[in-house]
């Protein structure tokens, strides 16, 4: 029998002693906290998608975070993070100072990650395209002044599957929330590491202390939805720039954050970096009415879905004040510029011209 679809381990545990099969990192497959066959489909799929060495998969991107930190940190080291990642992953980072582990924090951008960088820096922990106002790290460049000094740089590379490849740019390895374009169903939590030239066996390791291996079903939904990441990949980044161009002209639109655009501050990075002419599905905007406007838009949305996440094949409008920018000190928020009437929209695979019309609606209209 040969079935076209690998079949789906739902097992905790495998025969041991007796017929015990070794898995192909080595290792006894006996217990799925340790290793699942599932699991490791995916994990071959993750590894071929960055060009990795090898990959291991986490029940959450933050699975993965955290995996990563107490694998790659040990007292006395330095993170450093640009101050505009994911909150969950600085919050998490701010709490190692409990293990004798310094964190800091730079404008992301190249210039300033780079002048962060010292002698005593072990890890640079950054992300591709910031969130929520998208803002392209030039990450090759921080690659350059990382080796100098001898730190590790990991890429977080969730917002652009496909069109950026970490490893290429010299990364040690790539994370990934595949809870967004990965997984691409808003149905499913998961995370990833995949390898440069980090160990995949002191990270295997510390998945099975942290117990925070994927479970085989969540798995193999990942890999479902990766066979179709591509179409949905190039059809969200094509119908973000075509919504980006027209929020670029509506008057009730102050400002326009989409690196496809050709006067976004971050188009040329953008070009010189990403593949396939694709800048992604994630469009930010500030709502020339502030928080009032914002909240009016929000509540007014007929088709696209008011909430958080992002990546999935439904639209998703969220608003950073309340979610993304939430724990974030006031003088960074400014800094950064997430104002009270940014919105971030994750752009889904419904037909364009119904979400332009949709989004034209809740800002009142005379966008046309
Ligand atoms: C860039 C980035 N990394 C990591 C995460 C965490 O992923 P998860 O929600 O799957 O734990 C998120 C979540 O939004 C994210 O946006």
């Amino acid at each position: 029998m040969k079935p076209l679809h690998e079949p789906v381990y739902v097992t905790v545990a495998f025969r041991q002693p007796g017929e015990t099969e070794v898995s192909d990192r080595g290792f006894d497959l006996k217990y799925s906290r340790e290793e699942n066959p599932t699991v490791r489909v995916l994990e071959r799929e993750l590894s071929a998608l960055e060009g990795g060495s090898d990959a291991l998969a986490f029940n959450s991107g933050m699975g993965a975070i955290s995996c990563l930190y107490f694998s790659q940190l040990s007292s006395g080291d330095e993170v450093l993070l640009p101050m505009e990642a994911y909150g969950t992953t600085i919050q998490l980072a701010e709490e190692l100072h409990k293990f004798g582990i310094r964190v800091r924090l730079a404008y992301p951008s190249a210039e300033s990650l780079v002048e962060a960088i010292t002698p005593g820096t072990s890890l640079v922990l950054l992300e591709t395209m910031t969130n929520p106002t998208l803002k392209v790290i030039d990450v090759p460049e921080v690659v350059k002044r990382a080796r100098e000094v001898g730190a590790r740089v990991v890429v977080d590379n969730t917002f652009l599957p496909l069109v950026f490849h970490p490893l290429k740019a010299g990364a040690d390895a790539v994370i990934h929330s595949l809870t967004k374009y990965i997984a691409g169903h808003n149905d499913v939590l998961g995370g990833a590491i995949v390898l440069g030239s980090l160990d995949a066996s002191s990270i295997w390791h510390w998945r099975r202390r942290l117990g925070s291996i994927i479970q085989p079903v969540e798995a193999w939904l990942v890999v479902r939805g990766m066979k179709t990441l591509e179409v949905r990949f190039e059809r969200q980044s094509r119908s973000s720039l075509a919504i980006a161009e027209f929020l670029s002209e509506h008057p009730k639109v102050s400002e326009v954050h989409y690196p496809g655009l050709r006067d976004d501050p971050h188009h040329e990075t953008a070009r010189r970096l990403f593949e396939r002419s694709l800048y992604g599905g994630v469009v930010s905007f500030e709502h020339a009415d502030g928080k009032a406007g914002a909240v009016s838009f929000l509540r007014s949305l007929r088709r696209i879905f008011p909430s958080p996440s992002l990546g999935g094949v439904e639209s998703i409008a969220s608003y950073p004040a309340i979610s993304a920018a939430k724990t974030m000190p006031v003088e960074r928020r400014k800094l950064l510029g997430i104002t009270d009437g940014l919105i971030r929209l994750s752009v889904g695979l419904e037909d364009v011209d119904e979400l332009i019309e949709d989004v034209d609606k809740a800002l009142g209209g005379d966008g046309t």
